[in-house]
């Protein structure tokens, strides 16, 4: 038990997928996992055990933005001994050819600032994926039919953004969308020997403002998390 997880330790698998809404946790482990058992309420914050194919999984709400995703991560990996942390989220399409419903596998996590920007100082750390994590997740997601893309995001502080030039320079580098927790997942996972990845499903545009009614959301995040727990165990 820690501050924020209510759950003995041997509740928690060393596989966690972990979406920022707890009520997405709440879905996905009713919807995919075997005998899903509700481990952690704390604040709201749902997490939730059970199997995949055999596999003890745990899919552990994470809030959303950066310093609220850090806490449960570092909770996770410090308390619990989680080794493979996958985020499975939306994000904002940023590449013209990126389009709603569209899964992006993220490479990178570029950032103007994360919690962990302090201990770096001058230092501008490139946080990454796991590469077997997300080579898995690729073939997954190929053998799925999923339309992917796979490449940078950025993961950003805000989501009611004021810096239109600083996005203007994303989608001129590259970047494929924007969320808010990615960075900082990779950071800590890098930190303490672990496995990431961030899933996304695109449910909005920043381009052509597009976004998916909330009834249409649940069979591209479907797809997301079969993806997520594919690549976990492949
Ligand atoms: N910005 C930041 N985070 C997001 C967005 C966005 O447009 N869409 C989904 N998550």
């Amino acid at each position: 038990m820690t501050i924020h997880i209510g759950a003995a330790k041997d509740d928690i698998a060393e596989t966690v997928l972990m979406p920022g809404d707890p009520y997405r946790a709440k879905w996905a482990a009713e919807t995919f996992l075997k005998d899903a058992k509700l481990v952690n309420e704390v604040r709201g914050m749902l997490g939730y055990t059970g199997s995949w194919n055999g596999h003890p999984v745990t899919i552990q709400g994470s809030g959303m933005g950066m310093p609220s995703l850090s806490i449960y991560a570092n909770e996770l990996i410090r308390d619990f001994g989680a080794k493979t942390l996958i985020r499975i989220g939306s994000c904002g399409g940023m590449q013209d050819r990126v389009k709603v419903r569209d899964v992006i596998l993220a490479m990178t996590a570029s950032t103007l600032n994360s919690p962990s920007s302090g201990i770096f100082r001058e230092l501008n750390f490139a946080p990454c994926a796991d590469w077997g994590l997300l080579q898995a997740a690729a073939q997954a997601a190929a053998k799925r039919n999923a339309a992917t893309h796979i490449g940078g995001i950025y993961s950003s502080d805000v989501f009611y953004d004021e810096r239109p030039d600083l996005n203007e320079q994303m989608v001129r580098h590259g970047i494929l969308g924007v969320e808010m927790e990615a960075a900082e997942l990779y950071t800590l996972a890098a930190r303490h020997g672990c496995r990431a990845l961030a899933v996304l499903t695109v449910s909005d545009h920043l381009g052509t403002g597009e976004a998916l009614p909330s009834d249409q959301r649940e069979r591209s995040f479907g797809d997301m998390v079969e993806i997520a727990l594919e690549a976990a165990f492949s």
